[in-house]
C-alpha cells in the first residue's frame, strides 16, 4: 500500500469534519478523502440495517478512491456497523466510540460519566459497554440529542435558541451528578461552548476526535502506513465528498476548518 495514500474519513455530514480537523492537526502529512451523506442525513434515528448499508457503500467509495485507512467519523455508524464491515475489507478501519470511551474512563474521578449522543448510539450501548469493561463500578448516563445534530447542520452553533434546547437536554445529566460528559456525536463538539456553560467548569468534556486521531496516528505508524512526504497547500491534501447540498456543505466546513475549502464534489453514492 502507499504511504502517499489518503485516509478515508467518513460521517453523516459536517460533524465528522470535527474529527478531520483532529486528525489534520496531529498528522498533517496525512491526505484525507473525506465524505459527508448530506442526502441521508441523520444517521442517528435509523435502524442499524440500514445504518450498515449505507456505510458499507461508503465505504466501497473511499476504497475506490484508493484510501490507506478508514475512520469511521461518526458515532452511531461506529456503534452499529464497524464491527460487520471491519472483516469486509483489505484496509485497516477506526471508529470513534472505544477511543472516547476510554478517554472519560481515564478522566471521571467520581465515576460517573455522562453520554450525549444520537438515539441510535445510546440505544445501541455500545460506550456503556466498553465504559463498564474497563472499569465495571462505573455508572454511565446517555442521553439521546437528536435535535441538536440539525442545528449544527443549520450553522446555529452560537445562537440563542441553541442554547435553550442544550440546557434543556442536560438538565437530566446535571442532576445525575456526572463529572464527565462525552460528546458522544460528531457534530456535538461545534456546540462544546453551549454545552459547558450549562454543566459548568467542574465537568469534563471529553472529545472523541483527539483520541481517534492518536489511535489512528499509532496506527499507521504501526502498519508503515505513515506519509513521509512534505505537506501541500490544503487543495492537494484534502478532497470533500458530498450525497447532497455541496454548498451549503462548504460554508459550515469553512467555519470548521482552519482553510477554505475551494470545492465540494457531490456524487451519486447508491450507484
Ligand atoms: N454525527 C453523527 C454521529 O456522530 C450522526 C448524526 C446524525 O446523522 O444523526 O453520531
Amino acid at each position: 500500500m502507499d504511504k502517499d495514500a489518503p485516509i478515508g474519513v467518513f460521517d453523516s455530514g459536517v460533524g465528522g469534519l470535527t474529527v478531520a480537523r483532529e486528525i489534520i492537526r496531529q498528522i498533517p502529512n496525512e491526505r484525507i478523502v473525506y465524505f459527508g451523506d448530506t442526502a441521508r442525513l441523520p444517521y442517528g434515528t435509523k435502524s442499524k440495517d440500514t445504518i450498515i448499508r449505507y456505510s458499507r457503500q461508503i465505504v466501497n467509495f473511499l476504497t475506490n478512491e484508493g484510501v490507506k485507512a478508514i475512520v469511521v467519523a461518526c458515532n452511531t455508524a461506529s456503534a452499529y456497523a464497524l464491527e460487520e464491515i471491519k472483516d469486509e475489507i483489505k484496509v485497516p478501519i477506526i471508529g470513534v466510540v472505544k477511543p472516547g470511551a476510554r478517554t472519560a474512563v481515564s478522566v471521571t474521578k467520581n465515576k460517573r460519566i455522562g453520554i450525549i449522543a444520537t438515539e441510535g448510539t445510546i440505544n445501541s450501548g455500545l460506550y456503556t459497554k466498553v465504559i463498564k469493561e474497563q472499569d465495571s463500578t462505573i455508572e454511565v448516563i446517555g442521553k439521546a440529542c437528536p435535535l441538536l445534530v440539525s442545528l449544527v447542520e443549520e450553522g446555529w452553533l452560537h445562537d440563542d435558541i441553541t442554547d435553550q434546547i442544550v440546557a434543556r437536554y442536560l438538565e437530566e445529566l446535571k442532576e445525575a451528578d456526572v463529572d464527565t460528559l462525552v460528546l458522544g456525536c460528531t457534530h456535538f463538539p461545534l456546540l462544546r461552548s453551549s454545552v459547558g456553560n450549562v454543566m459548568g467548569e467542574g465537568v469534563n468534556l471529553v472529545n472523541p476526535a483527539y483520541e481517534t486521531a492518536l489511535e489512528l496516528k499509532r496506527l499507521l505508524a504501526e502498519k508503515q502506513l505513515a506519509n513521509v512526504k512534505e505537506v501541500d497547500s490544503p487543495s492537494l491534501m484534502y478532497r470533500f465528498y458530498v450525497s447532497d447540498a455541496a454548498e451549503k456543505f462548504k460554508n459550515i466546513a469553512n467555519m470548521i476548518l482552519p482553510f477554505d475549502i475551494k470545492t465540494t464534489k457531490q456524487i451519486n453514492i447508491e450507484e
